[in-house]
């Protein structure tokens, strides 16, 4: 026999950034952070695991090609989920397993993102998010979302918050051993839905200095790091909760744009600098971090003429834009302004990714 499971998860994008680590491998954050997770249907991961006693290895694949399973973080996770598996049984098929044997049975996993991985758009997060949730439906684990995010926490920090829909925080905490430091959801997909989130993808190449590298150098060399998680980071997620409850775009947008480019200053404050919002691998350099500027650009400019915020821009470890429009109305002019900035064409590598709203 083999008992399978395929879940869905989509990939969120922090609006409040998680950058650095005061613990790496049970990987507890340096602040807390806030994020928005994107439907389901962009950019999402679809992962199947399945058990059966004819396997005589755990073997995953991720976008059809063979991966090792050798690396800690999966190994943790893994670990976590066995530790918490109950007796599961399924009478039609004949199916009966007990707790203890977990440990013996062996597992593959089949793991899908449409979506570039490692090239900056949280790939990682959806992944282990999803591979977690999956593993604990199929093992029979009864933990509730919250302590399932512990435990995809361990396979990549962000991960934690895509076990939830809408708005989550990844609260840090306090205990060494990472038990609070754990998401919760701040409000649903429902809250806040006028909102439309358009991603300009830059360059689709994976990233040069991983997240995680990238945040070990920040801990290590940056100043401004500890400043911005001691004392920047805490007024501005009660800040954020706020404006995410009254639905206040204006003090959303504006938290959302200077903590992203409060973040890319740290890692410009780290040393060796850090540039995440190019392609350095590639002669792009320039047409990339040129793309980025123009769109920060164009969206203060327009936010500014228009005297009130209608469009937020973040950036993570990677050059391709998110833009969160206020409504469709606006999201619908923002493509336009793009198109118009950026027409199809040889030189940039810009291509639109639509989120929440199919009809634009
Ligand atoms: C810039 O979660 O990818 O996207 O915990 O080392 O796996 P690890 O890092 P990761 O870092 C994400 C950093 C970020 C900001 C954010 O998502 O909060």
């Amino acid at each position: 026999w083999v008992l399978m499971v395929t879940a869905q998860t989509p990939t969120n994008i922090a609006v409040i950034k998680y950058w650095g680590k005061r613990d790496e491998t049970l990987i507890l954050p340096v602040n807390d952070s806030i994020s928005v997770t994107l439907d389901p249907d962009h950019l999402c991961t679809t992962t199947t695991v399945a058990v059966s006693p004819s396997f005589d290895h755990d073997r995953m694949w991720l976008n059809a090609k063979e991966i090792s399973l050798s690396g800690g973080r999966f190994q943790n996770c893994l670990r976590e989920i066995r530790n918490r598996a109950c007796d599961f049984e399924d009478k039609e098929k004949g199916i009966k397993i007990e707790k203890k044997d977990w440990e013996k049975l062996h597992l593959h996993i089949a793991s899908y993102n449409n979506f570039p991985t490692a090239a900056g758009l949280a790939s990682s997060a959806a992944g282990f998010a999803c591979l977690v949730f999956a593993l604990a439906k199929l093992m029979n684990a009864k933990e509730d979302q919250s302590q399932l995010s512990a435990i995809a926490r361990q396979g990549s920090g962000s991960a934690c918050r895509s076990l939830f829909g809408g708005f989550v925080k990844w609260i840090m905490g306090k205990d060494e051993k990472g038990s609070d430091s754990l998401a919760v959801q701040l409000a649903d997909e429902e809250h806040w839905n006028d909102l439309v989130i358009v991603i300009a993808v830059v360059s689709s190449r994976q990233k040069e200095t991983s997240s995680t590298s990238g945040m070990r150098e920040s801990v290590e060399t940056s100043l401004l790091l500890q400043h911005r998680a001691k004392e920047v980071v805490p007024k501005r997620i009660v800040q954020m909760e706020e404006a995410i409850k009254n639905r206040d775009f204006s003090s959303f947008a504006q938290l959302t744009c200077a903590d992203s480019n409060q973040f890319h200053a740290v890692c410009l404050d780290t040393s060796p600098p850090i540039f995440y919002m190019n392609d350095t691998s590639h002669r792009q350099f320039s047409t990339n971090m040129e793309t980025c500027f123009r769109i920060i650009s164009c969206v203060e400019k327009w936010n500014r003429s228009e005297g009130s915020p209608q469009v937020a821009y973040t950036f993570d470890a990677g050059p391709n834009a998110v833009l969160i429009a206020r409504n469709k109305k606006v999201a619908a002019q923002l493509l336009q302004r793009l198109l118009f900035i950026f027409p199809p064409s040889s030189d940039t590598d810009l291509n639109s990714y639509v989120i929440g709203d199919k009809s634009i």
